[in-house]
This record gives C-alpha cells, sequence and structure tokens, in this order.
C-alpha cells in the first residue's frame, strides 16, 4: 500500500507542451512530460518516483528484452467541462493487469499502487489531456522483468511504470480486415487472454502480409481448425446480424476487452438482444452474402469503436453497408463518448474524476 505522498517528483524544468501541434496528433508518437516509476524488490514494491519522460538506463540481459516477460494496459482519460480528468474504468484495467501479471509469472500490483500511481502522474500532465473531439490521452500502465539474469526462471525483481500520450483516433478511417486462416495469434493453454507484449509482437507479420495487401487488419481464428472468428489486431470484434449483436465467448485465446465489455453492457441496457458465443467463419461468410450482418466493428480502448467496412476472405472482400446506416454502432459510440467525457450520466459507475 503506498499513500500518494511517498511518490517522489521531479519536475521537468520546462514542459514541451507548447512545442506541440494538437490541431494534428498521431496515435503513439507524443509523450507528456513526465512519467511514474516503481520498482519490486525484496518481494516488496518500493521507489515510488514521477520523473521526467525519457530514456531509461536497463539491464542488456533482463527477461524482458530476451524473453517478452512483460505486460500492459490501455486506459483513456478525457478532460470535462469542469476542467477535470476522467479516466475510463481504470479499475477494470487494474484487475486485467492482475489477471496479465499472474500468468507471465509476475507480482501483484496493489489497487492504492496502480490508482494513486495515475492520479498523481495524470494530476501533473492534466495540461496536456487533448480537448479536439475524437482525442484523449492515452495512459499506458505496463511492467516488465528487471532482473539481470538471461536463465528462465521466474524473475524476482520488476519496474511498473506508467506514461501518457495525447492521442488522435488510432484508425483515421473505417477498417478493412481480413480472415486469417494460416496464422495463430494464441491458443488454448497460451497467453492470448493476457495483455502480454509477445502476442503483439508475434502478430505484426501476419498482419504486415495483410496491409501489404491492402488490409488494416486482421481477424484472427481460432488456432486448431482456423474455423471460428476470435479477435482482431488490436480490438475485439462484433457484429449486428439478424438485428443481434453477435461477439465471440471469451476464453483462454481472447483478450477481455475492456470497450467490448462496456458495447455489451450498453447493449443489454439498451433492450438489444446480445449473443456471446462461437461464430463460425462459415456462418459469417453466408450472412455477408445475405445481406443480414448490417454492421461490423471493432471494439478496444485505442480504437474506441472502429467501424469495419470490408472483410477479406479467401481472395473474395465483402462490403458491409455505409457507415451512416449503422444505427447500432453509431449510438454506441456517441453514447461511450458522452459517458467517457461526463456529458452524460454514468449509470455503471465506469468514470474516476481525477
Ligand atoms: C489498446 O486498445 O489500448 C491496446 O492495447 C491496443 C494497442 C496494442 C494499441
Amino acid at each position: 500500500m503506498i499513500a500518494t505522498e511517498k511518490i517522489s517528483i521531479q519536475k521537468v524544468s520546462k514542459s514541451r507542451l507548447p512545442e506541440i501541434d494538437f490541431s494534428n496528433i498521431p496515435f503513439g508518437k507524443i509523450y507528456t512530460d513526465h512519467m511514474f516509476l516503481a520498482d519490486y524488490k525484496e518481494g516488496e514494491w518500493q521507489n515510488f518516483r514521477i520523473v521526467p519522460y525519457g530514456y531509461m538506463p536497463i539491464s542488456p540481459a533482463t527477461p524482458a528484452l530476451h524473453y517478452g516477460q512483460s505486460i500492459f494496459e490501455g486506459m483513456k482519460a478525457i478532460k470535462s467541462k469542469d476542467g477535470s480528468a476522467y479516466v475510463f474504468r481504470a479499475l477494470d484495467n487494474w484487475k486485467r493487469m492482475n489477471i496479465s501479471a499472474e500468468r507471465m509469472c509476475m507480482p501483484y500490483i496493489p489497487e492504492e499502487l496502480f490508482m494513486e500511481s495515475l492520479s498523481a502522474l495524470i494530476e501533473l500532465d492534466r495540461s496536456w489531456i487533448p480537448t479536439a473531439e475524437g482525442s484523449s490521452l492515452y495512459i499506458r500502465p505496463f511492467m516488465y522483468s528487471a532482473d539481470e539474469y538471461i536463465g528462465i526462471r521466474p524473475s524476482e525483481n520488476f519496474t511498473f511504470q506508467i506514461i501518457l500520450c495525447p492521442v488522435g483516433s488510432y484508425y483515421s478511417t473505417p477498417v478493412k480486415v481480413k480472415i486469417e486462416k494460416h496464422y495463430t495469434r494464441a491458443v488454448a493453454g497460451g497467453t492470448g487472454f493476457a495483455k502480454a507484449g509477445g502476442n503483439y509482437g508475434g502478430a505484426i507479420y501476419p498482419a504486415k502480409m495483410a496491409q501489404d495487401k491492402g488490409y488494416h487488419q486482421l481477424v484472427w481464428t481460432d488456432g486448431v481448425e482456423h474455423k471460428y472468428i476470435e479477435e482482431s489486431g488490436t480490438m475485439n470484434v462484433m457484429f449486428v446480424m439478424d438485428n443481434t449483436l453477435i461477439t465471440p465467448a471469451l476464453s483462454d485465446s481472447i483478450l477481455a476487452g475492456i470497450t467490448r465489455d462496456s458495447v455489451l453492457s450498453l447493449a443489454r441496457h439498451w433492450g438489444m438482444k446480445v449473443e456471446e458465443r462461437r461464430i463460425s467463419v462459415d456462418e459469417l461468410i453466408a450472412g455477408l452474402e445475405k445481406g443480414i450482418v448490417t454492421e461490423a466493428f471493432g471494439a478496444g480502448t485505442a480504437a474506441t469503436i472502429a467501424h469495419i467496412e470490408l472483410i477479406g476472405h479467401e481472395g473474395k472482400d465483402y462490403h458491409l453497408p455505409p457507415i451512416e446506416k449503422r444505427e447500432f454502432s453509431n449510438r454506441v459510440y456517441k453514447e461511450l463518448d458522452a459517458i467517457k467525457s461526463g456529458s452524460q450520466p454514468d449509470p455503471f459507475g465506469w468514470i474516476t474524476k481525477i
């Protein structure tokens, strides 16, 4: 347990903020003035500090670099009309980070450490929260092994860190996806449900092959038969088929997306029929051919609600209805945005005000 006063704060001598062009913010390239770090040593979290954002010394022998012993989270903060920062579903990210930590043999992060460090850092860099429509402050907590040892064993030393970046949209246009039936993202018993760095690193090559053919992302299928839809590169996938919201049921090869859960909660709250179940590629393609798949979208923190305009499968592209006709995904996008910024009530208690 930490108390905020135990966090040492070393502020920058000159903020980089005036140099930033907020009218054109790319995703993930601009970082705020400060970052938070804590060390796990001798069985406890210690040395809580906020320092200027910058490069860090790291042992060349750390298992984080050699064996990918690293996990991360993604959250967003929005500046509300009263100037406070509203962080969306921080406690759910904290819980998921600990699920990832357990799978990757890393230490538990206490709620106080996660929430207090987050609040202290956002408090300090609050003026970096962009205000343009669709923009937000992306929060990236991460943890990695900090041992100096290249044998394989559970590590003893770790670093927990948080960096912040003002971001615009992750996908600037509706996305084109390709159903992947050769490469595999995750299998039963693997690390697919954890937000482990390696899950993403291993997906870059298959995704690049699809990108070379004009798609933005892959839709992964199960690693055994490549028959069932799993998730997309940076998000969960959802479809409106026959007026029902359908998404793959969670399993140990699918990330339990927090935006996914938010969309499902809103849909149920609105009385929409919702199904979390297996969706076969054949069922999806048949639905696209019959025209009963009226909406397809990705749901993720970075991606928010990303409309899918086209699905490629075995050399054929299936086009979906125009974005303006997508009643559910447009409504859910607007409602989530309104809850996140505090301009609509928060019936689910998702917001932490800083
Ligand atoms: C997020 O949506 O926050 C993610 O972690 C996706 C990321 C790999 C860009």
